[in-house]
Formats: C-alpha cells, structure tokens, sequence
C-alpha cells in the first residue's frame, strides 16, 4: 500500500505528517549491536507487527516487551525506503535511524525475531520482481537482520525462510515468504479507489505468480515438514476478500494453488500473518476439503490508517484502527491458540481464541 496514499485519506494522518521526521539520524556504526539473543527452545509467545516508520516516534516497543514474547517476527515494511529514484544510501540511512530507535535496539538485543520484507523495505511501494535494485536491497536486509554467513538466505535468491522450535507436539513452524522478489505485475484497477477495486483486479493470467517456482517447490517441502502450529507469515494478506489492494487475490490462481497445496501435503496447524495494510484484522476463511484458514493482519506499529473503512466478506469482527501489535500465545495444555492485538499502552483491543483441534 502506497503509505502517502493512505495518509493523504486520513485525518490522523495529516496530524502524523506534521510531527515530523525524528530530527538526529544516527551513523552507520548504530546499527551495530553487540548481543544477537539465542533461539528459544519452545514456544508460547508470539509477538508480531509491520510497517514501522523509522522516522516516527515509537512507544510501542515498551509494551512489546512487557509481554516478554519468545520470539518476534517482523512483517514487513520494516523502514520506509521506497523514494524513487531509489538510492541504497536512503536505505542504509533508514535502517540506521530504525536501529537507533531505543525500544527497537532493546528488543532486537533482548528478544529472538525473525523478519522478512515487503515493498517499502525492498524499495518500491507496490513492487515485485521488476524492482531492478532488488539484490542490493536484499544484502542490506541480511546485514541489517544480521544474518549469519551460512545462513541459506545468503546464497540463494530471495529472502524466504523457515524455522521450527520446540519439542514433538508443541512443535511451531515459521515460514517466511517473499511475496516480492518474483511477484508479478498485478493487473491495475480501471476505477480508482472504487470499491472493492480500489488499486487492483484479480489476473487470472496463469504465467503470474506471487512466489515464483523455486519459492514454491521450496514451500511445499516445508509444509511436508512436522509441526503442530504453523505460522505463513506474507507481506501481503492472503485469504482476505472485499478490497482491491495489494493482496494474494490479486492473482486468484495463485490464492487456489496455496490452498491446494496445504491439502495436498496435508499440512495441518495453517494460519496466515500478514501485514503491510496499515489496519489489524482477524480472518476466517472456509475451505471445501480441509479445514478453515484462519489469518491475522497486523499493520501499523507507528502509523495505522485510522479512517480506514472496507468490506470484510470474512473478516472476522471489526478493523483495528490504531497503532498496534498482535500478541498470540499458545496455551498448549488446553492446545488453544489465543491471538488479539494490543494497543502502544499494552491494552487488548481484540482477544479471540482457535482450538488446534479445528486446524487439522
Ligand atoms: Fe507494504
């Protein structure tokens, strides 16, 4: 989502626009920081969040870690750096000034994350494979997240990724998909800000792709893999339906062959995060052969879209509004999973709960 766009439509927005840029912007060197925090050996707290301004003033990150989660996963749009004509000294500056940033710096040394990117933090705002800067973006990413020299993102194209923690049935799976190195060009709306189509329409096209093969045959090794609870985490939303951004659904072939693909491997445990809307919001999406695919959204750690109104055929309850993160917690006694957002002051602004039991 194009976050000027989305901030000229909005009335908080025009407040947020005139607090302005944090005035120091810290060297290089900031982003240096010494202590890199272990894996945790199993999993009960997960927090997650995207599109996060590196200019914008952040209290969020206090409430973060009060909720003392074993791992976070950053979505994406994790600094603003899509200016064109892109410059990787903007992007380098933006990361610096992020890793500045002292809630950040504090959780980034405190608290194991993970992160993968979208179009704000590769460079083009709606971008995909096109982006012709796209690997020098990619090896500030690696440098920035600190990727080890034999991490696997290192050596092939793209920056997807998978993990699993913890022991046989409290296994967690997270898998990271690039939905913008080998994207294609989703088909532009004929009716602007209509309704429904407000950037985009779906492609039916079937040489598009969101993921690209490699990514793809890549995906359904992982989903072969045991795991009791699997995280998808997507820059863009996935099962979402009723508006026309960047989205899955831009490329409806693309949305079935994910589906068909979680059947086919018979991958159990499936929900999707996803980010980049500037809005949180919790989706229920049926399936004919399998069980429902649940989705949550959470965008907009500094600068959600706080007039933002849309159809949600399966959206479950209202959107969220306000900066926020997600906080899931696995409460695998009762094998429940309870997921919600809270707000920069630690508040639940939504608390909802899945059985593992329906995800199989
Ligand atoms: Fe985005």
């Amino acid at each position: 989502m194009d976050r000027r766009q989305m901030l000229q439509t909005s009335v908080y927005g025009a407040l947020l626009s005139g607090l302005g840029a944090c005035a120091n912007t810290p060297s290089l060197s900031a982003q240096v920081s010494s202590k890199i925090p272990s894996w945790p050996a199993h999993i009960q707290k997960i927090a997650f969040g995207s599109c996060i301004d590196q200019n914008r003033s952040q209290p969020i990150w206090q409430a973060i870690l009060a909720n003392q989660p074993d791992l976070f996963i950053f979505g994406g749009d994790n600094v603003y750096a899509s200016s064109q004509p892109w410059q990787l000294s903007n992007l380098e500056k933006a990361y610096a000034t992020q890793a500045a940033q002292t809630g950040f710096a504090q959780l980034r040394s405190s608290v194991a994350h993970v992160a993968i990117w979208d179009d704000h933090d590769m460079g083009l705002n709606d971008g995909g494979a096109e982006f012709p800067h796209k690997l020098a973006s990619k090896n500030a990413f690696l440098d920035f997240w600190r990727l080890p020299a034999d991490d696997p993102r290192r050596t092939r194209e793209g920056l997807y990724h998978a993990m699993t923690f913890g022991k046989e049935g409290q296994r967690v799976q997270v898998i990271l998909l690039d939905t913008r190195s080998f994207r294609s060009t989703p088909l532009k709306t004929d009716q602007r800000d209509a309704p429904g189509k407000e950037r985009y329409v779906p492609d039916t096209n079937p040489s598009k792709t969101m993921l690209g093969q490699a990514q793809w045959q890549w995906l359904e090794q992982q989903l072969r893999e045991p795991a009791d609870l699997r995280f998808i985490v997507s820059g863009v939303q996935v099962v979402v339906e009723g508006h026309g951004w960047e989205g899955w659904n831009n490329f409806p072939l693309e949305q079935e062959k994910l589906r068909q693909l979680i059947q086919s491997t018979r991958a159990k445990g499936v929900v999707f995060l996803s980010g980049d809307r500037h809005i949180g919001a919790l989706y229920k999406s049926p399936s004919a052969n399998s069980y429902p695919l649940y989705e949550l959204t959470s965008s907009g750690m500094t600068h959600a879209w706080q007039t933002a109104k849309e159809a949600g055929p399966n959206r479950i309850g209202d959107l969220v509004t306000q900066n926020h993160f997600a906080l899931i917690e696995l409460d695998w006694p009762k094998r429940q999973v309870i997921w919600g957002f809270k707000n920069t002051d630690g508040e639940w602004l939504r608390k909802e709960s899945i059985a593992l039991s329906e995800l199989q």
